[in-house]
């Protein structure tokens, strides 16, 4: 959620273009404004608009409106925001400023204590122009210099005085040789290159410059200086900062600019839906034994006790990683007979539930390893004594560095804001989970052997299954985008409830429209009231045990009128040729388990090609932010 940028450096050069497209490469984090600040002739000289910067920041405008001198500049600090507090406009847009516009400030997060402060900062005479919650942090600041202290004590000060999340980033004529950086919550690190450094949310915004950086943790602050050709770094903490903190420099291995570039495709959420065959492929690779018919989960290892003795697995999550969980829990509990709960991390955290963490085991899964309901949550359970263990895409990242122990999705990054390829690879370590839990428990070698066998198939029909399918989904879309449709429902029964529930969300996010998802059987308990001919139900509908369940529901809706798309697999397709249905035909899979691997892609397509029918922005659909650093 936001990105802040942070530059500083011993040359004199125009910094517009580093941190524009620095901004750019974070955009995915927050779009709905834009703005930098630049220390230039002892004055610091800002630009903000409202939008991203990849659409409203040209650098050479920009360049020219802060009109840089012919010297360069050495300072600059930048921000995309996602606004927590306040509308996103120009004035709540970030840098801000105190009172003389001496100190600049941009910040990644939410101060939730921000009414009491204002209230005291007013009555001392500060004026505030936004309403944010941040344009405290440079009037503190300011106050704290008036009353003697240097910029550095008061940044730390003013730090220690915030409740909430922050990373932040703060410049001053008052020193115009040094940036400030300071975090707790949200994430921040910063690169390293000769003569340069870049201090930033994420390592994409740094990763066109050095692969080299530090991260930091919560509480510590980072001070730059300028010193000759050289810019020097400190690192302390703000509960005792005179003490310096030695942290090794860390190599991004992870990831590549080419990770973060549209490669060709005309979308990042186009490119990811089609690289899910080959992240499936890395997400499994090395992870099971074909001879015993086992997972092996290294991130585990230390912990196969704990994992023997589980009577209970307990999951949160937030949005698409809690229906991957959902997956997962009916995976376990069908597949080891381990009772599974699975529950909503903004929901946990405040919640009794009555297990004990005795022989209850926590998975949180995270894309972006940041989510704060999902950090929070993490927290309370090992303060309520249970072992937690990650399904975390991003290395290093918060949730990744609090849990006990876990398994890394390797999908790569993610740049899209709905997200896809995370889903299916976070699925990949619930399905290789799922066989470790059960090979423990009552299944033998040759089930084992044979559901490893068909993971291994999966990249090659998920291939398939784009191929064959996107066709047919783009036409299905310019059909109903161009009827009047009310309502659209997605539906299944068992594992493929929570496929349906992930199809609703993708739909919802892209498209803006209302979406349902229900279990296919419930429908008659009520939401089939908003059936009629301006209605689409998608039922998800393989030929398993419970085909003949669904038939029935489907021709209920027929009946009152309703269209209907059916996702199903070619012995389903056969069955359903002479039903008044559209049908989008899967591969056949032997193990029904498997199905929502392939299900879920074409109602990714769905989403996707809906809609950009619709006009719609699909890789930063409005609202939205990548990671979901506050409550
Ligand atoms: C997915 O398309 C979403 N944008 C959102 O629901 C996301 O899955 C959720 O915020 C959790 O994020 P995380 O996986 O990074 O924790
Ligand atoms: N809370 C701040 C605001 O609303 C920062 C939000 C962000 O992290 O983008 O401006």
């Amino acid at each position: 959620m936001c990105g802040i940028v942070g530059i500083i450096t011993s040359e004199k050069r125009n910094l517009v273009p580093e941190i524009v497209s620095s901004l750019i490469n974070l955009e995915y984090r927050g779009y709905d404004s834009t703005g930098i600040a630049i220390l230039d002739k002892g004055a610091i000289k800002r630009v903000r608009r409202v939008g991203a910067p990849s659409d409203v920041f040209p650098p050479e405008e920009i360049s020219k409106e802060l009109d840089v001198s012919e010297s360069g500049f050495s300072l600059a600090v930048g921000h995309n925001r996602w606004a927590t507090h306040g509308k996103p406009s120009l004035e709540n847009a970030h840098p801000h400023f105190d009172c003389t516009g001496e100190i600049a400030v941009v910040h990644n997060g939410t101060i939730l204590n921000h009414e009491t402060l204002k209230q005291e900062l007013v009555k001392l005479g500060h004026t505030f122009t936004s309403t944010t919650d941040t344009e405290v942090i440079p009037h503190m600041i300011e106050q704290k210099m008036k009353e003697g202290l240097s910029l550095k004590d008061a940044f730390l000060d003013t730090a220690a005085l915030l409740e909430g999340s922050f990373g932040l980033a703060v410049i001053s004529t008052k020193e115009p040789g040094k940036l400030f950086i300071v975090k707790r919550g949200s994430p921040l690190l910063f690169g390293i290159l000769k003569n340069t450094i870049i201090a930033a949310s994420s390592s994409n915004a740094i990763l066109s410059y050095t692969n080299t950086f530090i991260p930091l943790t919560d509480c510590e602050y980072a001070e730059f200086a300028i010193k000759g050709d050289e810019v020097t770094y400190r690192i302390g903490t703000t509960f005792n900062k005179n003490q310096t903190i030695n942290k090794p420099v860390e190599t991004i291995t992870d990831h590549s600019l080419a990770d973060i570039s549209k490669g060709g495709y005309e979308s990042f959420m186009k490119k990811e839906i089609h690289a899910q065959p080959s992240v499936f492929r890395t997400t499994i690779l090395g992870r099971y034994d074909e001879k015993t018919g086992d997972a092996v989960l290294g991130g585990l290892i230390d912990h196969e006790d704990t994992l023997r003795n589980a009577k209970g697995i307990l999951t949160v999550a937030c949005g698409t990683a809690h229906n991957a969980s959902l997956v997962g829990g009916a995976l376990i509990e069908s597949l080891a007979g381990i009772p599974v709960r699975s529950e909503i991390a903004s929901e946990f955290r405040y919640k009794k539930v009555p297990l004990d963490p005795k022989d209850t085991i926590i998975f949180a899964t995270s894309q972006s390893g940041e989510t704060a309901d999902t950090l929070e949550s993490v927290k309370e359970a090992k303060r309520k004594g249970y072992k937690t263990f990650g399904v975390i895409n991003v290395v290093g990242s918060a949730i990744a560095e609090e849990v006990d122990a876990g398994v890394y999705a390797r999908a790569g990054v993610e740049v899209g804001v709905a997200s896809t390829k995370a889903f299916t690879a976070q699925l990949a370590i619930f399905y290789l989970l799922a066989i470790k839990f059960a090979r423990e428990r009552g299944m033998t070698a040759q089930e084992g052997r044979a559901l490893i066998s068909e993971l291994e198939q999966i990249p090659d029909l998920m291939m398939k299954t784009l191929a064959d399918t996107e066709k047919r989904v783009i036409a299905l879309t310019e059909r109903y985008t161009a009827k009047n449709i009310r309502v659209i429902n997605f539906l299944g029964r068992g594992i493929n409830v929570p496929v349906a529930t992930e199809a609703a969300l993708k739909f919802k996010e892209l498209t803006y429209l209302e979406a349902g998802s229900y279990p296919l059987g419930e429908l008659k308990h009520g939401p089939i009231a908003v059936i009629d001919e301006n209605s689409v139900s998608v039922i998800l509908m393989p030929h398993d045990e419970l085909f003949a369940q669904n038939k029935n529901s489907l021709e209920q809706i027929l009946s009152k009128n309703g269209n209907v798309i059916v996702i199903t697999d070619e012995l389903g397709a056969q069955n359903l040729k002479e039903q008044n249905v559209d049908i989008i035909t899967i591969p056949t899979l032997k193990h029904p388990l498997l199905y929502p691997l392939l299900e879920i892609l074409p109602l990714q397509l769905f989403a996707y090609h809906y809609a950009l029918a619709l006009g719609n922005n699909v890789d930063k659909p409005r609202n939205l932010a990548k990671s979901v650093t506050v409550e």
